[in-house]
């Protein structure tokens, strides 16, 4: 079990977590045209927080997470709500087999900065996507790594040059950074206010 099957049950408690995914959904809705006839990928979708908030906009959404605890809230969640549009998948990219189907869009938020390999995980993204599809990636601003802690081994964030070079490498075009409203949370050190982006970009 990893930590997040273990906080998966909790996780909607946060009323935090609500907020950031109604600004994180709102914010792609501004910026990427959804289209009722896409297929899209959530990636690290967790318990839907973002993917039920875009799911209306969206012919299919594929919810990928590598946790199972998490996959198994969201699951309970789609049956409830009668959701017909949203299939979870148990996926980790940097391990497991891509699935075989191609996405217009492939989103993912709070996600990337647990991802070793950044660019091997943007370049699996780019193989994933139809010609013309969108990325829109949802993410922390650098941070001097008080947003989880002493013991967190993942990204402390991202400098968005470093990153939107990244993106481009892994072969995408026209990286465009939005702001989203900053994300106050109380740390080890107190009350801190951490910036939010969104990068969107084509294939
Ligand atoms: C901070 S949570 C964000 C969840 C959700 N996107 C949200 O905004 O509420 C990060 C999520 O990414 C998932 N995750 C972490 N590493 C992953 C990986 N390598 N592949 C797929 N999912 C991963 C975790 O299981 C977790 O659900």
């Amino acid at each position: 079990m990893n930590s997040f099957d273990e906080r998966a049950a909790q996780w909607d408690e946060n009323p935090e977590r609500l907020i950031r995914a109604q600004d994180a959904a709102r914010s792609i809705r501004n910026h990427v045209p959804l289209d009722s006839t896409w297929t899209a990928m959530e990636y690290g979708c967790g318990t839907g927080l973002v993917g039920f908030l875009l799911q209306p906009f969206l012919g299919h959404l594929v919810m990928a997470d590598s946790s199972s605890g998490m996959l198994a809230v969201l699951q309970e969640k789609i049956d409830r709500a009668g959701v017909t549009n949203m299939t979870c998948l148990k996926l980790d990219l940097a391990t497991d087999p891509a699935p075989s189907q191609l996405f217009q869009l492939i989103f993912t938020s709070m996600t990337l900065h647990h991802v070793a390999d950044t660019l091997g995980l943007l370049k699996r993204f780019y193989d994933l996507l139809a010609d013309g599809g969108y990325l829109a990636v949802v993410d922390l601003d650098a941070e001097d790594g008080w947003f989880h802690g002493e013991d967190f081994t993942g990204h402390k964030g991202f400098d968005r040059a470093v990153l939107k070079d990244r993106v481009h490498q892994a072969g995408f075009v026209n990286a465009i950074y939005h702001d989203l409203a900053p994300l106050t949370k109380n740390t080890l050190v107190g009350m801190r206010t951490f910036p939010l982006f969104l990068l969107v970009a084509h294939k």
